[in-house]
């Protein structure tokens, strides 16, 4: 027997129910179940029906993760469940289903960040983390740089976006290019047979005054408002919209800043180490291009595999089992949920 803790890890903050485990810094299971074709109709997500699925699926996927990894619960060291920032509703239902688990089981529970966790979980991908790592999370709720000295108590923000995340912006043009919900993956599909640089949209908050007030910040909200207004001109006109060459042109011009200032604040931090993760680290041309400018500024680059950058269980067993490996002290049974749970509080 391995003496590495066994942790299964809870994530319910929004629409994937999912349910891992890890044994000291080895991925043995990650079932995800998604209701993500629920909401789709709507155009985003739907809090209630995000709730109601995460209670349907809970079971069956905590099941299949035991499956997956071939161990029982009653071989499980501690639970680790994300307590925030997400959905309110959606998160009680983890945490709930996380106590009952301790409670049961009499085992330590950890109440986790969910920012923290899409970071650590490419520990059990890549190995431990340089420390510090300079992190870039893009995903549909947040886009931040944070300075990660400890992944399980000391993670500092940087920058973060000012209005809409990167991942909104991805799902808003979406919408407006008449593509699916949720559109990022529509867009980097659409965007490989395009002309990235066919329409020149801007770069938020990259001008002189903005780098100064805004040197590791982002700004989404315009550039998604240039692309409307771009595609309703052309309509109006009565000239054709070519989809792949907007949304070639629009993700350019995401990645590009979000690239740029991720290796700005490597240089000028001196951080020799960039992880890139979050929903919108699956982006194609966003791994392709930061690779390309990490070469050119000598900074190792580490993108965890697309399957665990969007939302997922893994990620939350890999930060509780690292907080099991560092000894941090768990969480009260009666620990709360924070929807807007601070970057900076690891644990709750
Ligand atoms: O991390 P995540 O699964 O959930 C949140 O915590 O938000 O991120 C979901 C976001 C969505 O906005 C989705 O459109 C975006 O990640 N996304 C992508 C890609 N795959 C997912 N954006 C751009 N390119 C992709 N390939
Ligand atoms: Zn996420």
């Amino acid at each position: 027997m391995s003496d590495e803790p066994l942790v299964l890890g809870v994530e319910t903050s929004c629409d994937e129910t999912g349910v891992g485990i890890v044994r000291g810094e080895t991925l043995l299971a990650d079932a995800v179940a998604s209701s993500v074709d629920e909401h789709a109709r709507f155009g985003g997500v739907v809090p209630e029906v995000a709730s109601r699925a995460h209670l349907e699926a809970m079971v069956p996927t905590i099941a299949r993760a035991c499956r997956d990894a071939g161990v029982a619960l009653t071989d499980l060291d501690a639970i680790a469940v994300t307590s925030g920032p997400g959905l309110a509703g959606a998160l009680l239902v983890g945490v709930a289903a996380a106590k009952a688990l301790a409670v049961g089981l009499d085992i330590p529970i950890y109440g986790v960040n969910h920012l923290a966790s899409h970071v650590a979980v490419d520990i059990v991908e890549h190995g431990p983390l340089p420390e510090p790592t300079m992190a870039l999370l893009v995903s549909g709720g947040h886009s931040s740089l944070l300075l990660v000295s400890d992944v399980t108590h000391d993670v500092r923000p940087l920058g973060a976006t000012i209005d809409d995340a990167a991942g909104e912006a991805f799902d808003k043009v979406a919408r407006v290019l008449g593509l699916p919900f949720p559109g990022g993956p529509h867009i980097d599909r659409a965007a490989r047979e395009g002309n990235a640089i066919a329409i020149d949209f801007p770069r938020g908050l990259t001008s002189g005054k903005d780098m100064t007030r805004h040197r590791y910040d982002f700004s989404f909200s315009g550039l998604k408002t240039a692309v409307s207004r771009w595609v309703q001109l052309r309509e109006q006109s009565g000239e054709s919209v070519v989809v792949a060459d907007v949304a070639a042109s629009f993700q350019e011009a995401v990645v590009d800043v979000l690239t740029r200032k991720a290796v700005l604040a490597c240089r000028e931090q001196g951080v020799e180490d960039l992880l890139i993760g979050g929903g919108v680290a699956a982006n194609s041309r966003l791994r392709s291009m930061a690779q390309e400018r990490c070469d050119a500024a000598g900074i190792r680059l580490r993108v965890p595999r697309p399957g665990l950058c969007t939302d997922n269980g893994a990620m939350v067993a890999a930060l509780g089992a690292q907080m099991v490996l560092r000894g941090r002290t768990p969480s009260l049974l009666d620990l709360p949920t924070d929807s807007s749970m601070p970057v900076t509080q690891v644990q709750s």
